[in-house]
């Protein structure tokens, strides 16, 4: 019998603090830099995010969005044999934030003193990280590596964000998104498809790096904004042209569209190129702003709890950015 995986159940956490796009306004007019909630929402229809508050790291966010998911699974932490946590903010250089939320999660390591703790690792590859952990987890899962994963995707970007610069800060915000995906004899995951294209480092990048104790160049977001919208639009139309090729369905079979929540002027040309109606597109960049890896799986989850996204829908993920990165997967809830 073919081995599958699907979503057992999703879970998601942001951080209590809620910044209006009035309240960054006021925060940057301090700064001496001029912006409103009118240019915001005109130019990105984001009109809040959430920042996480001192001390507070990706795996405190990941941890409280895993254990809703296990929840809405009606799953233990100790059924877990797996955790892929995909960001670009982790808590430290290294151990894996993985690892660090193994731990807060409280997973149970076997018989008593042994290491038999399942694998726990980060995957990299900014907004598209979700897409990427979860194509990863999908294989683990089909060759029978894993049976139950937790997929996590989760950012704190206000650490990386450059308050002097209002073209980027007023684009982001934290929080984190998660599921449970398990073993199946039915789909699931119907198909997957993930890119990277490296030459386009310099347009999205934090370029600073750690070296000899000491922080080596510019440690903060920087984006040619106008090239990154050219580029995401154009390959968000063809991963989810070449998931659905290779699934064997057509846009006609889409339910729910969930793109990177990155811009709204990004998800209307893409639902637009795949001739989908905005009613099929889910969009919580509009109270979430952007926040990188876990966009997907905060979006997935509050269309699941407003009860858009039902068991049997057929729903494409979306996810593109840093790198470039970009890739998609299409999956029956
Ligand atoms: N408030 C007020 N004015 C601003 C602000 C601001 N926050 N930021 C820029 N401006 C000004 C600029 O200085 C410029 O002024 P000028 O004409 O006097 O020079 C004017 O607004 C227009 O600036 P542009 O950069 O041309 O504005 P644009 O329409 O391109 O919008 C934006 C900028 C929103 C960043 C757009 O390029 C975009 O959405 N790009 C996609 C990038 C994105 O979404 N990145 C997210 C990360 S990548 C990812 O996740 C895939």
């Amino acid at each position: 019998m073919t081995r599958y995986s699907r979503i057992a159940g999703t879970g998601s956490y942001l951080p209590p603090r809620r910044v209006t796009n009035a309240d960054l306004a006021a925060e940057l007019a301090q700064r001496g830099l001029e912006t409103s909630d009118d240019w915001i929402v005109e130019r990105t229809g984001i009109r809040a995010r959430h920042f996480v508050g001192e001390g507070v790291a990706a795996s405190d966010l990941g941890v409280q969005a895993a254990r809703h998911a296990l929840e809405a699974a009606g799953a233990q932490p100790g059924d877990i044999d797996l955790i892929i946590v995909a960001t670009s903010t982790p808590d430290m250089v290294f151990p894996s934030t993985a690892a660090i939320l193994q731990h807060k999660l409280g997973i149970a390591l076997g018989a008593e003193g042994a290491l038999a703790g399942c694998p726990a690792f980060d995957v990299q590859a900014v907004c598209s990280g979700f897409v990427y952990a979860l194509t990863v987890a999908d294989s683990m899962i089909k060759t029978g590596a894993a049976n139950k994963a937790l997929v996590i995707g989760t950012e704190v970007f206000s650490r990386i964000l450059d308050f002097n610069d209002r073209t980027t800060c007023v684009l982001f915000g934290d929080g984190a998104g998660a599921v449970v995906l398990e073993a199946s004899d039915a789909p699931g995951i119907l198909a997957t498809d993930l890119h990277a294209d490296g030459k386009h480092v310099g347009i999205l990048c934090v370029p600073g790096t750690v070296s000899g104790g000491q922080v080596l160049g510019q440690p903060l977001l920087r984006m040619d904004g106008q090239a990154v919208f050219k580029l995401a639009v154009g390959v968000l139309e063809d991963a989810a042209r070449a998931t659905l090729a290779k699934a064997g369905r057509t846009e006609a079979d889409i339910d729910w569209l969930i793109p990177h929540q990155a811009n709204i002027r990004i998800m209307q040309s893409t639902a637009k190129r795949l001739k989908l109606s905005m009613d099929k597109v889910v969009v919580t960049v509009d109270q979430h702003g952007n926040t990188s890896a876990a966009s997907i799986p905060l979006a997935l989850d509050a269309a699941v709890r407003e009860g858009k996204v039902r068991r049997g829908d057929t729903v494409m993920l979306e996810g593109v950015g840093g790198g470039f990165t970009w890739g998609a997967v299409l999956l029956d809830f």
